[in-house]
């Protein structure tokens, strides 16, 4: 049985998907279209990001997850990394005290420990402060791999101590060793500007999710979009391999 079902929450006609994951894509595109530099994308991203937790809390989402940058993405120029990274700072400096008023708790996943260190000091300081949020989780996937989650967590169990190691793991066990294990898995994966893959995005979380793909940029996402993608989602029909 997939975890999702359990974790929705039913409202008298609709469900609300619990967990709406989405791999914000795009921003480059945007920008190239306007003649502007990629981090402008990038920067009108950021405001996309501000109007889809907005839009996530009126429509009653109990967690959102932003994918943000992934592993893969250090093989971009140093100066968009850095821009990036410029932009990720801004970001949490700008709005924790807006989303601790709003009862939003910040949360991060990914090899965060590999980031600079003055930004991993501000996610510190972020996840801290905004601790006691219970209207939603703001989940943002920062240096995050799927790949890399499975072998950090495979290590992580090897690195356990002989003497209290499991000597077997089950799915159960196993997801008590992810960067999140209390986090449950996404019941929507959205991504936006037409491409058509995962790209290293919650590999173990997606085994149920239900993809939902826009050819919107991410710097054109709104609520109107967000609520098109539950939309769909709530006129899908999940099986987990049942009939
Ligand atoms: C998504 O937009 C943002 C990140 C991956 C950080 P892109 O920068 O990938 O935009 P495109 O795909 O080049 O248009
Ligand atoms: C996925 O977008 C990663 C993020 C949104 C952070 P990419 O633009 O990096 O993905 P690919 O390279 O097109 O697969
Ligand atoms: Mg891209």
């Amino acid at each position: 049985m997939g975890q999702g079902k359990a974790n929705e929450v039913e409202n008298e006609v609709e469900i609300i998907p619990a967990h709406v994951a989405i791999i914000m894509d795009g921003n480059g595109r945007w920008a190239r279209q306007r003649h502007l530099p990629r981090i402008m994308g990038h920067y009108a991203g950021v405001k996309a990001v501000e109007r889809t937790v907005i839009a996530a809390t009126n429509i009653g989402i109990r967690y959102l997850s932003l994918f943000a940058f992934s592993t893969e993405n250090w093989k971009r120029p140093k100066g968009e990394v850095l821009g990036l990274f410029g932009l990720f700072r801004y970001y949490i400096k700008c709005k924790v005290k807006k989303l601790k008023e709003e009862n939003i708790r910040l949360r991060f996943s990914g090899r965060t420990n590999l980031l600079p260190e003055d930004l991993q000091d501000l996610i510190l300081w972020a996840q801290d402060e905004t601790e006691k949020g219970n209207r939603m989780d703001l989940v943002v996937c920062l240096n995050y791999g799927g790949r890399q989650e499975i072998i950090d967590a495979v290590n992580r169990i090897l690195d356990t101590d002989p003497e209290t190691r499991p000597k077997q793991i089950d799915e159960e066990s196993f997801r008590s060793y992810l960067y999140l294990p209390d986090l449950p898995d996404p019941d929507l994966i959205i991504r936006t500007s037409g491409e058509k893959r995962i790209s290293n995005f919650w590999l173990w979380q997606s085994s149920y999710s239900e993809l939902y793909f826009t050819d919107v940029l991410w710097p054109d996402f709104d609520e109107v979009r967000l609520r098109e993608a539950v939309e769909e989602y709530q006129r899908r029909e999940r099986r987990y391999g049942g009939i």
